[in-house]
């Protein structure tokens, strides 16, 4: 089973994940950050290359605020539920200080990417920035969620 890779600097992505964080970054000119001014953006890729992308959608309601993530998994679903989602690249930056941050999923994104994982019978991967300024592909959301609750739970 393939693990966690590394990469010290964009460069050494393979060109779909290079691909996907340049539309993540794209994205992130769409997110409604008002409150937080955290700008984040994600891009997945489908079986057929078919690219979606996705930023946050925050509200006064504070707790309504969506992350890009699920925005763009369910964007996904909602207009592709028949196409595998192969990888989804995250990326995030502050408003004016365009160098990206170091963010992975928050733990509800996982609890989301983990139910299309098993409701599609294949890993996704995910491109993130990682806190030393390396690249990260996960290999799956699984990966990103020990003893997740999921599906088999309920059977
Ligand atoms: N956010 C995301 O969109 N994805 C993450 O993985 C972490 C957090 C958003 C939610 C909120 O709009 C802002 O970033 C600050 O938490």
């Amino acid at each position: 089973m393939k693990g966690l890779e590394t990469f010290a600097s964009i460069e050494h992505l393979d060109s779909e994940s290079k691909y996907l964080v340049h539309k993540a970054k794209e994205a992130t000119n769409h997110a409604y950050a008002p409150y937080s001014k955290f700008f984040v953006g994600a891009a997945l890729i489908l079986a057929d290359d078919t690219v979606v992308t996705g930023s946050n959608q925050e509200n006064a309601s504070y707790s309504l605020c969506m992350c890009a993530e699920r925005a763009t998994l369910f964007a996904a679903s909602s207009t592709n539920p028949d196409k595998k989602i192969n990888k989804i690249a995250v990326v995030a930056h502050r408003k004016n200080h365009k160098e990206l941050l170091p963010t992975a999923p928050c733990g509800a994104c996982r609890q989301v990417l983990l139910e299309y994982e098993v409701r599609q019978g294949k890993d996704i991967a995910i491109v993130v920035l990682g806190a030393e300024s390396e690249w990260l592909i996960f290999p799956s959301a699984a990966s990103l969620l020990p003893l997740a609750f999921s599906p088999a739970n309920l059977r």
